[in-house]
């Protein structure tokens, strides 16, 4: 088993590289797998999510190829067949290869979707959504099959905002008969970049920003060449770390306008930055004062997916910071593990306070990828050496972290037993 060792008390210095969005190319994989022609996706980040769902598409028939960080997928034919797969069970993505199947074959068979444990995360949202299209869905012990000979265009109303099953619903949709209108959509930026994505392969999706989304239905897509975004959550955490270290960190290629509300708190906390060009410069030397409340939410709120890293580096701050997670109903398993090193958190039902806290190393386990990146961030401010076990959840999302940490001025070694 892999576990990192940080030796805690140096600062992050210098210039971060921010990977390919991991919650933008899942879906976009997905979508590859709508028609037969060559997708090909540049920028895209080598991480073991990435390589789970290309493990997804061989076995559905595609062929794939990496050309240094450019993955290339040519889905000739499909049988559209996952229920025996294994890997379906790693990721929660692998779910939206129901819509995509649904769109090219009529039908899809895959394995029950698994991914971090941070609550329940039904999929009631995408069955119902793909229901509405005309598709019967029925789960089996296992996994959820799908079938449908053509979908015809509906009006589907979400009633609670759900990032995949908006996806799930664009990417059944965009082949459909007819016209699609979905009302309560989640417009998270990966959400945003599916559109324009599936625009570049001949799509109609148009509304995506506000909520509601209209699809004309085309009978045929065809094969593209695409840039993955910058990775908005990849450069919170990186900020959250900066933070906690009093770092100077330089972003490049910086999603900042998806960025806003954590550079919000950020500032709060005391963290200067600007913005020249695509560079985002931030000084965090007069880092220090806590965050008096923060709410996670969808976006353009503070995503919950950076609640982790932010607690983390709210230890470091004086006074107290409450955050409220309102999007997941058990996302707190890091500060479970961060109270063993020294925290003065508290856990009341959804609601988390910190205090500042004396952090020092000891042997913790991440849960989840966010959350274990979060006591990466720990262990950097801690005093003494930390290990941090069960590092795969880390790697599922951040590309090359510990030499990306150590090339900025972090003392980090990769134990492998
Ligand atoms: C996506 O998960 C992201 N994953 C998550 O990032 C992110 O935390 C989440 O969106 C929220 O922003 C990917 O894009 C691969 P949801 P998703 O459906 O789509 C409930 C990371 O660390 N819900 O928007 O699974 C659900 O339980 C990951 O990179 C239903 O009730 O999230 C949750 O409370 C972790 N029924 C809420 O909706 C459903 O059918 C939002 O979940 C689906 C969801």
């Amino acid at each position: 088993m892999k576990r990192y060792r940080i030796t805690g008390g140096y600062p992050l210095d210098g210039e971060v590289r921010i990977q390919g969005s991991k919650n933008a190319v899942l879906p976009m994989m997905a979508a590859a797998v709508l028609q037969e022609e060559t997708v090909e996706l540049k920028g895209c980040p080598k991480i073991s999510d990435v390589f789970c769902m290309e493990k997804l598409l061989q076995v559905l028939g595609a062929e794939t190829e990496w050309e240094r960080d450019t993955l290339r997928i040519r889905c000739r034919r499909t049988d559209g067949d996952l229920s025996e797969e294994k890997t379906a069970g790693k990721l929660r993505s692998s779910i939206l290869l129901l819509g995509s199947l649904l769109g090219r074959n009529g039908y899809g068979k895959i394995r029950s979707p698994g991914g971090c444990t941070i609550g329940r995360r039904p999929t009631d949202l995408h069955e119902m959504a793909l229901r509405s299209l005309g598709a019967g869905i029925t789960r089996t012990g296992t996994g959820i099959t799908a079938y449908a000979g053509r979908l015809s265009g509906t009006h589907i109303r979400f009633p609670k905002k759900s990032v995949g099953a908006t996806e799930n619903a664009i990417l059944a949709a965009v082949c459909a008969e007819g016209t699609t209108v979905l009302d309560g959509c989640a417009a998270e930026p990966e959400v945003q970049w599916l559109c324009r994505f599936l625009r570049s392969m001949g799509a109609s999706v148009e509304g995506e920003a506000s909520g509601c989304v209209m699809i004309r239905g085309r009978k045929k897509l065809h094969g593209t060449t695409f840039c993955v975004p910058p990775d908005r959550i990849a450069a919170g955490t990186w900020l959250m770390a900066g933070a906690a270290v009093r770092g100077n960190l330089e972003f490049r290629r910086a999603p900042v306008k998806e960025m806003q509300a954590v550079l919000e708190v950020y500032r709060k906390m005391g963290g200067q930055y600007r913005v020249a060009g695509d560079t985002l410069f931030t000084d965090s030397s007069r880092v220090g004062k806590a965050v008096p409340y923060v709410e996670t939410a969808g976006y353009p709120g503070f995503p919950t997916d950076l609640q982790s890293p932010l607690l983390a580096a709210a230890s470091t701050l004086s006074g107290r910071t409450i955050v409220r997670e309102t999007v997941f109903e058990d996302r707190f398993a890091a500060v479970r593990e961060l109270i063993k090193m020294g925290a003065r958190a508290e856990i009341r039902g959804p609601v988390i306070g910190m205090e500042k806290s004396r952090l020092k190393g000891t042997r913790v386990t991440a849960g989840d990828l966010r959350g274990g990146a979060a006591l990466v961030i720990a262990a950097l401010a801690a005093e003494g050496s930390t290990e941090v076990e069960q590092v795969q959840y880390i790697e599922r999302g951040y590309e090359l972290f510990p030499e990306q940490l150590e090339r900025l001025g972090a003392r980090i070694h990769i134990i492998e037993e």
